[in-house]
């Protein structure tokens, strides 16, 4: 092929191409597309400029795609041109208990529902999809707002192929080599609420203090709750404190930038809930009348629909935990309970006790579901939503 038949970047590759094309060009285009991204539909400039920049980072060479060492699973930098990072693609592959895991985490944990290996690059995504501005569904990735409600940073899928990627088979310049993972826009950020690392001088290894209960400076009660509103709404397993990043804004209050959604929209309650923020004093107070509205117009219906549209399949059992953590959202967002309150029936009742509130009322449900004759699945959800008013109308309203 003539170079005069290749496509021009902006209508062809990375944008809205398919494997299929890819693969039918592979020999003539390899060089010139180290990524692509699939999707079916447009992005908005910030998108675009994020998938440009990693793409031509990529293909300039100089600063080749490095794996980070924070977290379990691969995670690696992609730059621009002049180095700096832009975003940040995570292979399904790698992901922790895959083959690929470059961290030696290939086959390691199991809990009662640890999400499926390689299915977190969908979660990241999908987190991206559903966080959507205040007082308005986002209708696709075109819009001027990019970032939603409790500003996850903007992820797609994508297809990328380099050797510095983790392939335990040995790496080939193959089309089979093609990692597909979530790209996601790299944050500036002043640092994170999870584990320090100290520097061990004897034997230079690093190693990692516990994570600090106190209370963070310049934090305000707008941004611990739109964290909180995500949480509990995508039932996040996995908000340790080091996949909540912060930004010093300049009034000296800081921005949370929450990361790593891979640990969301579980099958099952089985696993409780990890919430960094449900310590923080903030977490006790009210939602305000306009976090209110926002969590009121949240629609699962319209979510799911909305996933599908883009593609994703989406697990009964995922929709049906969905469907329970919007509405005890909502019934303890009406009630005028604090995250803390809503947030502590999603994690550990103790420190030895592995079973959260809200898998105790899902279990009292099905148990009340397999005395009745065919219970469709709306009979079910009524079931459990009767149970958690009834639970909900326990507490007392927050005293702050
Ligand atoms: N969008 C981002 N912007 C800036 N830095 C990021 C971003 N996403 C990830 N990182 C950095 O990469 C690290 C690893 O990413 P991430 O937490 O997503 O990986 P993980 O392996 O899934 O982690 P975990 O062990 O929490 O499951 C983060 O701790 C953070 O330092
Ligand atoms: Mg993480």
């Amino acid at each position: 092929m003539k170079m005069s038949q290749i496509p021009s970047r902006e209508t062809k590759p990375p944008f809205r191409t398919t494997r299929a094309f890819i693969q039918k060009h592979f020999d003539e285009f390899l060089p010139i597309y180290p990524l692509f991204v699939d999707s079916g539909d447009r992005f908005g400039p910030e998108i675009s400029n994020m998938i440009h920049q990693s793409y031509d980072g990529l293909k300039d060479g100089l600063h080749p795609p490095e794996l980070v060492s924070a977290g379990i699973g691969g995670t690696y930098y992609l730059r621009d041109t002049s180095g700096d990072p832009v975003s940040v693609f995570k292979p399904l592959d790698e992901e922790a208990n895959s083959a690929n895991n470059p961290k030696g985490y290939d086959f390691v944990y199991s809990t009662a529902d640890m999400i499926t290996a390689g299915g977190g690059a969908a979660r990241e995504i999908a987190a991206y999809y559903l966080d959507h501005p205040i007082g308005r569904r986002r209708v696709g990735l075109t819009g001027d707002q990019v970032l939603g409600f409790s500003g996850v940073p903007p992820t797609v899928l994508a297809h990328c192929l380099h050797p510095n990627f983790t392939y335990s088979n040995g790496y080939a310049y193959a089309m089979e080599n093609y990692k597909k993972g979530s790209l996601q826009m790299y944050m500036k950020n002043d640092g994170h609420f999870g584990k320090k690392k100290k520097e061990e001088e004897e034997d230079d290894k690093e190693e990692e203090e516990e994570e600090e209960d106190e209370v963070p400076t310049g934090l305000s009660m707008e941004e611990v709750h739109k964290i909180s509103v995500l949480d509990i709404r995508m039932v996040n397993l996995d908000r340790h404190g080091g996949n909540l990043l912060y930004k010093k804004k300049e009034d000296g209050t800081l921005e949370l930038i929450p990361i790593d959604h891979g640990y969301c929209f579980p099958k099952t309650f089985d696993d409780c809930c990890i919430f960094k923020w449900l310590k923080w004093p903030d977490a006790r107070r009210p939602y305000s009348d306009e976090v209110i509205k926002y969590i009121e117009s949240l629609k699962v219906v319209e979510d799911i629909a909305y996933l599908r549209k883009f593609g994703f399949t989406i697990p009964d059992k995922c929709i049906r935990v969905f469907h329970i953590s919007t509405m005890l959202l909502k019934k303890g967002a009406t009630k005028k309970l604090s995250p803390f309150q809503i947030g502590s029936l999603m994690c550990k009742e103790t420190e030895n006790v592995e079973t959260s509130s809200i898998k105790k009322i899902v279990d009292e449900a099905q148990a009340e579901a397999d005395g009745l004759p065919n219970t469709s699945e709306e009979d079910f959800l009524n079931i459990v939503y009767r149970i958690t008013e009834a639970r909900l109308d326990e507490i007392p309203p927050p005293t702050t």
